[in-house]
This record gives C-alpha cells, structure tokens and sequence, in this order.
C-alpha cells in the first residue's frame, strides 16, 4: 500500500463531504494495519456542535468494524488544512504514533507524525 494511494482515497472522500456550513470540505483515510482503508468525510449539523470531522468520522468507522491497529492517516482539504485539536487527541488515543498524510486537494503537502501533532500528551497511561 503506498503512501499515494492513501492520500489519493483521502481526496476522494472530500466528495462525499455534507458541509453546507462551512463550505470547507474535508476527507480522510486511515489505513489498518491488516491493509484495509476506511475512508471519512465530515457531516455537518445545523445544530453547529454535533458536527463531526473528516478524520473522526474514517477512525470511528474502522474501529466499529473491530480495527485497533493503525499504520498511517490521510487528510485532505483544498489549502492543506491540517486535522484540528480534538482529531489530534482523537489520532493519538486510537491510533499512537504513525503518519500523518496532509494533501491538498491534488496531491501530498506535508508528511508529519501524530507526536508531532500533539506533544506531550495526555492520554490512557495517565489513567492507570
Ligand atoms: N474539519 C474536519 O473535518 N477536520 C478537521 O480536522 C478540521 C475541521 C471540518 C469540520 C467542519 O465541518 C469544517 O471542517 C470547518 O471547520
């Protein structure tokens, strides 16, 4: 699985993208370490805050379908927005550190890592 093909069903996705808001459509592609990738896209809502993002919405999908182990996400916008505060906690409780694919909507932009993203983070060993 290349790092394109990744991003390229990131691209995809912002088609599917209910943004009626904001106009700024999102998609997002997470692939699983089995090989499998599920792509998001954001839904808006009237309502404003039950709004949910491109990269929630591709995660939320894979572990529904009994996924735990991630290698690399994809995320795609037309200026290479990158993913916002609650994705990065979102990113980094499900899936750890892996990378982190930012395109535009053509082609690859910035290649990151999820630790990057969100530095010294909270998250489940605090718990224990
Ligand atoms: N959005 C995402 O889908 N992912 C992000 O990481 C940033 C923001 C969406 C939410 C909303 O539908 C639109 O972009 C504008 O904030």
């Amino acid at each position: 699985m290349s790092d394109n093909e990744l991003i390229q069903r990131a691209i995809k996705m912002r088609s599917q993208a209910l943004a009626p808001y904001s106009n700024y459509k999102v998609g997002a592609a997470v692939l699983t370490e089995s090989g499998r990738i599920f792509g998001g896209c954001n839904i808006e809502n009237s309502s404003y805050s039950l709004t949910i993002c491109a990269e929630r919405v591709a995660l939320f999908k894979a572990v529904s379908e009994g996924e735990t182990k991630f290698k690399a996400l994809s995320v795609s916008t037309n200026n290479a927005g990158m993913p916002c505060g609650a994705c990065r906690q979102v990113i980094w409780d499900i899936c750890g550190d892996i990378p982190i694919l930012i395109a535009d909507d053509n082609s690859l932009i910035v290649k990151t890592e999820s630790i990057k993203l969100l530095p010294m983070p909270f998250d489940a060993t605090k718990l224990s």
